[in-house]
């Protein structure tokens, strides 16, 4: 007797202390070491956001700024060690909490610690801006999507898979990757999150019931 088969979009792919590339098909590929040095001295956030800003102004790409900006997030969590209680109790409404770890005027990132309860799904969407998330507490599901266009529908997707992320994990994704997040457990889902600049009208909120795609 054959086994019956099984839908790989089904199947949770389980994760744990990795670093994760997604793109806009769907792609997750690992990438480079999480074995990082802690600095001599304590690497501090403003020194992280001189040499993030170092990186991208000496990468014009993308996926070589994740590959570069990744590990010096890992030795920022390892050395700053404060940053990772820098998280607010999510209240029930909306199950969710952002703290802004830095902001400044006219200041194109984001740096922010955002805390999440379970049982609140996000909605599907892409960052349109390279984005860097990296789990420090809870366990959460990421559902990676993609683009499948047809000619009713320039704006359907489908399921391609489903990640577990655990505190270790540093997931980053490209611009155009599609991804829905839900904390999984009971507790919050506490991550690190960065993003690059957000160009507004590409970002899109997606419906895979009615095909739409709407900015946000
Ligand atoms: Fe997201």
């Amino acid at each position: 007797m054959t086994a019956p088969a099984v839908d790989a979009q089904d199947k949770s792919e389980m994760t744990g202390n990795q670093n994760w590339l997604v793109t806009a098909d769907g792609n997750r590929q690992s990438f480079g070491s999480v074995e990082v040095d802690e600095p001599e001295r304590i690497y501090r956030m403003y020194r992280f956001l001189t040499d993030l800003e170092d990186i991208l102004d000496a990468t014009p790409d993308d996926r070589g700024r994740l590959e570069a900006i990744t590990p010096r997030v890992r030795q920022l969590l390892i050395s700053s060690y404060w940053l990772q209680m820098e998280f607010h109790q999510p209240p029930v409404d909306p199950g969710w909490s952002v703290n802004f770890l830095y902001r400044e005027h006219e200041w194109p990132l984001t740096v922010q610690m955002v805390a999440w309860l379970p049982g609140n799904p996000s909605p599907i969407h892409n960052h349109a801006a390279w984005a860097v998330v990296a789990i420090i507490g809870g366990q959460e599901k990421n559902t990676i999507w993609r683009r499948v266009p047809d000619p009713e529908h320039p704006d359907r997707i489908e399921k391609v898979a489903e990640m577990i992320l655990n505190p270790g994990d540093i997931i980053t994704f490209m611009p155009d990757a599609i991804h829905s997040v839900e904390p999984l457990g009971d507790e919050p889902t506490i991550s690190f999150n960065l993003y690059g600049k957000t160009t507004f009208k590409d970002r899109y909120e997606f419906d895979p019931e009615t095909h739409t795609a709407n900015n946000f």
